[in-house]
């Protein structure tokens, strides 16, 4: 039996990466999966890669509420409820506190944060109705551990876990069988990272820091997200799960 069979699925961010990867573990699993991405070329592309049917797109940009709330709208007529929703539409900018711009700062928290406040907040109806909903929050190893250069990144996904375990104590107490779990990827080879490894000498020592000795593939964080996704993780709310290749076990 495939483990997402019959369920529905959001994922932002899908059109690259993790998010792509996701949605592809989650389509050959036996999710209907829409799929969230503000680049409409990649974002039809991974449509129509998909293995299934009846996959959607859904070009939107994750920090405007308006399409959240269209998109609530959405899932409530086609679908009547949500099963799994998947936060993981982000990005960073690596630079000294000094050299980040008020702008730049705002828009790490707007894309990294505000989208999971938004989505949880609109979605989580169709959650319920579920009956067996699960939230997985795309943080990073740099919402837990912090490292120079990267303050406006880690202000937002420290943002992400702990919003997380919010969420995951509200639907508890509820009672309305929603499950939040965020997830913290150590360094995976995506789109998102090319920049840093494309010298040699920085990937050399990038690596080096590594307990394993390599990038993550985004297959191996779309395996954990599936895990936190399904029936397999049932027991587990407000939990933190790290898939970082023993980068944070030092
Ligand atoms: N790659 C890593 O090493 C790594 C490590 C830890 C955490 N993460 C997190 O994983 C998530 C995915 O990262 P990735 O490496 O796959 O990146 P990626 O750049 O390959 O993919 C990110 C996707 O998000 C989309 N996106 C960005 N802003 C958006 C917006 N405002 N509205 C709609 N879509 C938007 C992009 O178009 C892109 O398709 C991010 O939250 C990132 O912070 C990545």
């Amino acid at each position: 039996m495939a483990r997402l069979e019959g369920k529905v699925a959001a994922v932002s961010g899908a059109a690259s990466g993790i998010g792509l990867a996701t949605a592809q573990v989650f389509a050959r699993e036996g999710a209907t999966v829409i799929l969230i991405d503000r680049d409409e070329t990649r974002l039809a592309a991974a449509r129509n890669n998909l293995d299934g049917s009846g996959h959607q797109q859904v070009l939107m940009d994750v920090t405007r509420e308006e399409a959240w709330i269209a998109l609530a709208e959405e899932v409530e007529r086609d679908h009547k409820r949500l099963d799994v929703l998947v936060n993981n539409a982000g990005f960073g900018a690596f630079k000294s506190i000094a050299d980040t711009s008020f702008e730049t700062w705002r828009s790490i928290l707007s894309v990294n944060l505000d989208s999971v406040f938004l989505a949880t907040k609109y979605l989580l109806p169709a959650l319920a109705a579920s009956g067996r909903g699960s939230i997985v929050n795309v943080s990073s190893i740099r919402g837990i551990m912090a490292a120079p250069n990267t303050g406006s990144y880690c202000a937002s996904k420290g943002g992400v876990r702990l919003f997380t375990k919010a969420t995951a104590m509200e639907c508890a107490e509820l009672g309305n069988g929603v499950r939040a779990n965020s997830i913290h990827p150590g360094h995976v080879e995506t789109p998102l990272t090319a920049g840093a490894y494309a010298d040699p000498a920085i990937a050399a020592r990038l690596k080096a820091d590594i307990p394993m000795k390599r990038q993550g593939q985004a297959d191996e964080i779309a395996d954990a997200i599936l895990f936190l996704a399904s029936e397999d993780s049932r027991y587990m709310t407000g939990a933190e799960l790290v898939v970082d290749g023993g980068s944070t076990a030092t």
